[in-house]
């Protein structure tokens, strides 16, 4: 299979494929939240050393690996280590994104919900109190659910080229359109430059350890990294291509994306309430899109009347839609590689198993939020209930992730070996060699950036699962 891989037809779609992967919903709302709650311009330092020192060298780690070997994570590892134990690595690099990607899904399709009811003249039923909960809960969801199927089947089908690569070069520029619109707009509001402040203004007394973990968690997510998708992409790679080139570049799209989303989420919320404390926001992204943000909508029929706001709330909910689809795409790519270079089974049937298998969970879950009792409450652990979709959240987003990480960075430096990896990166870059950013990216890979991943994960099993916290964060 290698012989005749698939390959990404240029530089600038390849960067868009991984932006596309990057820029999610983690990007548009979970960061904005995050830095107003956390201390403003504070965290964006933070979240931005987290970028570059510990992210960028996991980054070009991922990416290597997967160019040398050609292959789907599962296929990296054993390459390479053969039958040993690293292919609990290999495994755990592919159950990871199957995972992510069902709760993603659920997110994904209820998004498409908000984006034809926003579309329709809904809107202020979107923004009435009870809505969110009678829609997931309804019997449309498994409308939607075939619509996002439909499309993230119809893109994939294509392959790399005329699919990954064609739907990110046509949904990024429209979601940057987007985005740079909301932002334009949302700061021609009155009061929009409180928000700006609060979220610009850093406030050091709000830095603590857990704050730190909470901007490397979030850099780490936002970057598709510990998810096996860098691993799917680089294995797509020209081998000229200039890996640190490209790896600076999507992660300057992605973080560019997730400062310019504080533009449009923090005045948007100041411009609704004047008096608003962004500290009291809720914690999840999920009811800031879906409870919080359709209110701030509805209001602005007061100036742009009824047709007006609903026509902003629809570009907003299509831009997040837009981000989630090609992080999908990204990450359900991983595991049709996996079938395809495994099984040699062709691209169309290994979506077809993904589809059903993928489906048939994400329906579980989607059931999860009180439809049916025993996926509500699942079971108990560190003294709640939680349901399938806390789990799946639980284990593989806030757990598994940083485990993957830094398993990654153990095997790319001990096992396949540093001078491969610099190698591999010195192909498309012979400058590189003997550079300050080699000698930096061998050292942090093989010692700290794994020390650290390791000790969060540690940490997050000891708080998740025994509700007590090892490190006083
Ligand atoms: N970078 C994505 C985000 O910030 O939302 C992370 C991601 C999640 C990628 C889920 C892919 C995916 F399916």
């Amino acid at each position: 299979m290698s012989e005749n891989r698939e390959q990404f037809g240029s530089r600038l779609g390849f960067i868009l494929a991984a932006a596309g992967s990057a820029v999610g919903i983690g990007n548009l709302v979970g960061f904005p939240v995050n830095a107003a709650k956390n201390g403003g311009g504070a965290f964006l330092l933070i979240y931005a050393l987290c970028v570059v020192l510990l992210c960028l060298p996991v980054m070009l780690a991922e990416l290597s690996l997967g160019r040398h070997t050609k292959k789907d994570p599962l296929g990296a590892y054993t390459s390479i280590a053969g039958n040993s134990p690293w292919r609990i690595a290999g495994w755990l690099s592919l159950v990871t994104p199957f995972m992510i990607a069902v709760f993603y899904s659920v997110i994904t399709i209820w998004l498409l919900g908000y984006v034809v009811n926003a579309a329709t003249g809904n809107l202020d039923q979107l923004a009435a109190p009870d809505t969110f909960g009678n829609f997931i809960n309804s019997n449309s969801i498994f409308l939607y659910l075939a619509a996002v199927a439909t499309i993230i089947f119809l893109i994939l089908a294509g392959g790399v080229q005329d699919g990954i690569e064609r739907a990110a070069k046509v949904l990024m520029p429209l979601l940057f359109v987007f985005l740079i619109a909301l932002v334009i707009f949302v700061l021609s509001l009155d009061n929009a430059w409180a928000g700006v402040r609060y979220y610009m203004v850093p406030d050091f007394s709000k830095i603590t350890g857990s704050v730190i973990n909470g901007a490397l968690s979030q850099a780490f997510f936002s970057l598709s990294l510990g998810m096996g998708i860098l691993i799917t992409y680089g294995s797509y790679m020209n081998p000229k291509e200039d890996l640190p080139g490209a790896t600076k570049m999507v992660a300057l799209c992605d973080t560019g994306v997730a400062f310019a989303a504080g533009l449009l989420i923090l005045p948007a919320v100041f411009s609704f309430n004047p008096n608003v404390n962004p500290e009291e926001l809720s914690d999840s992204s999920v009811s800031l899109i879906f409870t919080f943000l359709p209110k701030i909508f509805l209001a602005l029929q007061g100036t742009l009347g009824y047709v007006g706001a609903s026509i902003v709330a629809t570009t907003f909910f299509t831009l997040v839609f837009f981000a989630a689809i090609t992080s999908l795409v990204s990450i359900i790519e991983v595991p049709t590689a996996s079938l395809m270079d495994a099984r040699r089974y062709s691209r169309k049937k290994s979506l077809l198993i993904l589809g059903i298998t993928m489906g048939l969970l994400t329906i579980a879950s989607a059931l999860s939020f009180g439809k049916v009792g025993f996926l509500t409450e699942l079971v108990n652990y560190a003294g709640a209930s939680r349901s399938l979709f806390d789990i799946i959240i639980d284990t593989f987003y806030d757990t598994i992730l940083p485990l993957n990480g830094a398993l990654v960075c153990l095997f790319v430096i001990y096992r396949w070996r540093k001078t491969n990896f610099n190698d591999e990166v010195e192909q498309g870059n012979p400058n590189y060699k003997g550079t300050f950013l080699e000698r930096y990216v061998n050292f942090s890979v093989g010692t700290f950036i794994p020390v650290i991943l390791f000790l969060i994960f540690i940490n997050t099993v000891a708080q998740k699962y025994f509700g007590v916290s090892l490190i006083a964060l």
